[in-house]
């Protein structure tokens, strides 16, 4: 990234000869929501201030937009591996190309950028657009901001400071409606139930969907949604608040030589806060960089430098937080000392797996539980193992809904959908067919499925047959990898069916992708192109085009992770 901030101070801009009141532009690119939800609230407040503002999703921005001066407020999340979010992707390009246009002074800028701090490209897409933007010649009003997963004070807090800054360019015109708050965006009929106020669930059902001999662990858990008032969509998650295993905290208190029950200062106690409040397993930077000065490790502190970044990559693979404590101990530290280390434990979210259309006082998910050893140690995923492990029917869960506006049925109830979710990947799907055949649409129904073996993990698979007989479903292809001497997966059904599935996007088709984002969304990603150029007859180049204007029009939508 670029240093040379203090550079921007050199070409303010001309507060005094400006109109008053410009028009603030709100750029965002969302993959599920978060940043679009910013940005919504941005326009709120920008609005509430007097300012002219418009809302612009980076899928739709036009080009020639920039041939004038702007006052951007630009709200970018970034994907696993550093990548823009899809719809984001052509704007990514276009402004890092050959065609980027050139900007000055006069367009201004300020950044926040979504991410998550356990990832190494940390908010990467957020500060390559930062860095490019000044590059371009346009001027950093405010300096970026990145927030973590707990995204939402910091959000507030850059967009209010923005604001003050666009406010102080207008001569301070704006700043007259400042008391009058942001109208908060809500529908009507929205349940008093959210993410800061979740909603004790309790549970239904949790069974193992995998067979015996099957060396995955496939929960399908049903909630119950009675009272809540609660609704959701196809393609929305649910999040869940966990609570990590009291197993850990209580080792990880232990190693420390701390009292479990010491008073946090505010009436907590060490360990209840440890095992609710904060994350204690997932290895994030600003731990590492926490720990390095707590511990004085000259060899953490090695780890941490630039040079030492793929070493830094590996020595982190499998190792969690009780790791770096055992591996570079303290004398001696003070509640207040860890707790600051540590970032809250996010909540986790899971892809809806059922149909409030069919049965709005349920919802389903389908959960992987993650469990694996490494470096002498078992392990196991937060959330998954607090369900599978930690709570049981009868008992309940602080959930909300997350909504994802991205991952959503055509509105066109005829239009046909081409499906792809391997493993857990199903579970929006099931929520698809469920709502597809409740709501009797005629589109066509096509779905890839896949997963290691055809006797112990066809997820749903009665269900899905099922579906297949009545016709609801017109296709069904499915690839079980390790059923055979070489592994066959959904990327190959789709290529053995390339014809007819260049054909159904032909017609129209939305094509839809969920599960594993690390290798099967980039494989499955590979093929679609193959097939677009083979089957379009296209080069590289206009297959690669074809499928980012699906991208575009929103009919070529993942859910991955
Ligand atoms: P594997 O574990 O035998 O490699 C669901 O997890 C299914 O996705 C499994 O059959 C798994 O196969 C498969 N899978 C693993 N890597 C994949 C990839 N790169 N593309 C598509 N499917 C993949």
């Amino acid at each position: 990234g670029l240093t040379a901030q203090g550079e921007t101070a050199a070409h303010s801009p001309q507060a005094a000869s400006e109109p008053t009141a410009p028009e603030i532009v709100v750029l965002y690119g969302s993959q599920t929501g978060n940043a679009e939800g910013v940005a919504e609230q941005a326009k709120e407040s920008a609005k509430a201030r007097g300012f002219p503002v418009r809302l612009v999703d980076m899928a739709d921005i036009n080009k020639k937009e920039f041939k004038e001066p702007l006052n951007l407020m630009v709200i970018v999340s970034t994907q696993g591996d550093g990548e823009p979010p899809d719809t984001a992707e052509g704007f990514h390009e276009f402004m890092h190309g050959r065609k980027a246009p050139k900007l000055d002074e006069r367009t201004r800028f300020s950044v926040l950028a979504l991410g998550d701090s356990s990832y190494e490209h940390y908010c990467q897409t957020g500060k390559e657009f930062d860095a490019r933007l000044e590059t371009l010649g346009a001027s950093r009003l405010h300096d970026r901001v990145d927030c973590d997963v707990d995204y939402e004070e910091d959000a507030e807090r850059w967009i209010e400071a923005v604001l003050d800054r666009y406010a102080e360019l207008s001569g301070g015109t704006s700043q007259a409606n400042q008391a009058q708050p942001a109208t908060t965006v809500a529908t009507p009929q929205e349940s008093v139930y959210s993410k800061k106020n979740p909603f004790h669930a309790e549970v239904l059902e949790s069974v193992v969907l995998n067979g015996r001999g099957s060396d995955k662990e496939t929960h399908h858990i049903e909630l119950s949604l009675e009272g809540s008032g609660l609704s959701y969509e196809p393609g929305d998650a649910i999040g869940i608040v966990p609570q990590n295993d009291p197993a850990y905290v209580d080792e990880l208190i232990d190693k420390l030589r701390m009292d479990a029950n010491c008073d946090l200062g505010d009436g907590r106690c060490l360990r209840d806060a440890l095992l609710t409040e904060y994350e204690v397993t997932t290895l994030t930077r600003p731990f590492l960089e926490h720990w390095a000065e707590v511990s004085d490790a000259a060899e953490l502190r090695r780890l941490m430098d630039q040079e030492s970044r793929d070493e830094l990559r590996d020595w982190i693979g499998g190792r969690h937080i009780i790791d770096v404590i055992e591996h570079f101990p303290v004398e001696q530290i003070d509640a207040e000392t860890l707790t600051k280390a540590l970032r809250k434990l996010p909540p986790r979210l899971y892809s809806i797996a059922s149909s409030y259309q069919a049965d709005p006082d349920e919802v389903h998910l389908t959960v992987g539980i993650v469990r694996y050893e490494a470096h002498g140690r078992s392990r196991g995923g937060v959330t998954t193992t607090y369900l599978a492990d930690r709570v049981r029917p009868g008992d309940s869960v602080p959930i909300y809904v997350d909504r994802n506006k991205n991952f959503k049925l055509p509105q066109d109830d005829d239009t046909p959908i081409i499906m792809v979710g391997p493993g857990t990947g199903i579970a929006p799907f099931r929520a698809f067919l469920q709502e597809r055949d409740e709501r009797d649409a005629q589109g066509r129904n096509w779905l890839f499925f896949g997963d290691r073996r055809f006797r112990s993990d066809f997820l749903y698979q009665s269900e899905l047959l099922n579906y297949r007989k009545r016709g609801l479903l017109n296709r069904l292809d499915v690839a079980f990898s390790r059923d055979q001497a070489g592994k066959v997966y959904v990327q190959d059904r789709m290529r053995e069916n390339a014809g007819a599935l260049f054909a159904w996007l032909q017609e129209g088709a939305h094509f839809y992708v969920c599960g594993d984002g690390e290798r099967m969304a980039a494989d499955v990603h590979r093929a679609l192109i193959d097939i677009v150029r083979e089957e379009g007859d296209l080069d590289e180049e206009g297959a690669t085009e074809y499928v980012r204007e699906l991208q575009q029009a929103k009919r070529y939508q993942r859910d991955v992770y």
